[in-house]
């Protein structure tokens, strides 16, 4: 091949070998550049006839992508703190006496988004051009279209664009990717897509428990995921979940989930995401008690023990009519998906606003319809809702979700009480019970903790029936001892 590639990406993992593949399906060159030599060449081995370069330096990478160069990175970054140099420093490092003025950028891994801004600045003074973009869908997302969420200069973005589009996934005709905002608004979006991830999968995996306690079989619960994958609750994770139900071992043609160790891993999106809000002070209470589900679950060791010594219920979930607890169960899960999403937006909508990043929710929640791991039909309702009132001050205020939580919430309240009776822990649940109740509650009981204050450290507090503002003090009893 002696034309110049339009695209080059550096890092044959997986998700970036897909990647290539995706992007050449449309009609592009693409150039590779692996630091293992030999998975590059096995790479292109594999691919006779494909528009695919396959390059041993960096030198002869850079060298082979037409102007401006167009330099996908996806190698794993680890860098959290500004302080922080990881790997995707330093393929940056290396690229950055090869490349000249214009030339871009991308950075497609998860990314925290600081480093996304550090990088940014870093490059732009080096007269080159970065997009910190956020991609989803996994490897198959990665082959067939991913939803893609690119942050940086409008102007780049537009040069990008029309790659960016072909490669992603369609809905209803319109690719799943939109220039997000400039800087680091491509991975902060990307974060929340993540925790919102977290807590989608918990809630599934609360329904799965309470199903598996009430004496469901596997194929059962399975027919059930399926079941559901017709309605409301349409999507990726519900989807794979009834598959991964219905998987027997080969070796012992017992349920597959039935032999996985009940420890979950995480690679970190969702911790940040939970670390994000607290700094933010927005509540994200489900994505939170998704983390810390994920963090309990890991100390296998503890838990173990303290089954033999902490009393209560055995978790056994008496349910005399099981249609009657699947309807129950579907009901909690849509309101608590419904929540969940609420909060995650929440976040997105008020560091947008901090960041003056100018975030669009509509466009956001539109393009995670498809492409991405948390892929729902109910994504349709989220973009109408911002589509309808770009200002909404909380998801669930929207007239659709009004409604659906108003006729969901009985049986859901129904289905944490019953768990939490039969000594069942559905923390995602019931978080988000707690925030629907506490959103909705015109007073709470934040007065006595008002007096609490005022009384050890005179912190003072406003009074019902004075003007907003005025601080009062009271001289409180002293106590002794
Ligand atoms: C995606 C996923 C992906 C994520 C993994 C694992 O959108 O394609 O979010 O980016 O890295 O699914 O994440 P955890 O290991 O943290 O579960």
């Amino acid at each position: 091949m002696s034309q110049k590639s339009d695209f080059g990406l550096i890092g044959l993992a997986v998700m970036g070998q897909n990647l290539v593949l995706n992007v050449e399906s449309r009609g592009f060159q693409v150039s590779v550049y692996n630091r293992t030599t030999s998975v590059t060449d096995e790479f292109v081995a594999k691919h006779p006839g494909k528009k695919l370069v396959g390059t041993k330096t960096l030198e002869e990478f850079v060298q082979s992508l037409a102007l401006p160069r167009k330099i996908h990175i996806m190698v794993k970054s680890t860098a959290v703190k500004d302080t922080d140099r990881d790997a995707v420093d330093a393929v940056i490092e290396q690229l950055i006496p090869l490349l000249d003025q214009g030339d871009i950028v991308i950075d497609g891994g998860n990314s925290f988004y600081q480093t996304t801004e550090r990088r940014d600045a870093y490059l732009a003074e080096k007269g080159l051009r970065f997009i910190g973009a956020g991609v989803s869908g996994g490897e198959e997302g990665a082959r067939k279209g991913p939803s893609i969420m690119p942050g940086g200069p409008a102007s780049t973005w537009e040069v990008m664009k029309p790659i960016f589009e072909s490669i992603a996934a369609k809905v209803d005709g319109e690719p799943c990717v939109i220039h997000i905002g400039p800087g680091g608004a491509g991975h902060y979006v990307k974060m929340i897509h993540n925790g919102i991830e977290y807590g989608d999968m918990q809630l599934i995996c609360e329904a799965y428990n309470i199903f598996k306690h009430a004496g469901f079989t596997t194929d059962e619960m399975a027919a059930i995921f399926n079941e559901w994958n017709e309605g409301d609750l349409l999507s990726y994770l519900i989807q794979i979940s009834g598959k991964a139900l219905e998987q027997k071992d080969p070796e012992t043609g017992k349920p597959v989930v039935e032999l996985i160790v009940d420890k979950a891993g995480q690679k970190g999106t969702g911790q940040w995401t939970l670390m994000n809000a607290a700094e933010n002070a927005v509540v994200i209470s489900t994505i939170n008690a998704a983390v810390e589900a994920r963090i309990l679950s890991s100390q296998k060791k503890q838990r173990v023990a303290a089954s033999t010594q902490l009393t209560g219920p055995d978790g056994t979930v008496n349910a005399a009519d099981k249609a009657d607890l699947v309807k129950k169960v579907h009901d909690a899960l849509y309101a608590s998906k419904i929540v969940s999403y609420a909060q995650g937006l929440d976040l997105i909508r008020s560091t947008g606003e901090k960041k003056g990043w100018n975030l669009d929710l509509g466009r956001i929640a539109a393009i995670w319809r498809g492409g991405c791991i948390i892929r729902a039909r109910f994504l349709n309702r989220i973009t109408d809702a911002y589509r309808t009132n770009p200002t909404l001050a909380n998801l669930m205020l929207d007239p659709f979700f009004k409604d659906v939580l108003s006729k969901t919430q009985q049986n859901w309240r129904e289905v944490v009480s019953l768990a939490t009776l039969s000594g069942l822990p559905v923390p995602a649940f019931s978080a988000s019970l707690g925030y629907y109740d506490s959103y909705r509650a015109a007073r709470l009981p934040a007065n006595l903790l008002q007096a609490q204050r005022d009384f050890f450290g005179a912190h003072t507090y406003e009074r019902t029936d004075k003007p907003e503002g005025q601080m009062f003090h009271t001289e409180w009893p002293e106590v002794i001892g």
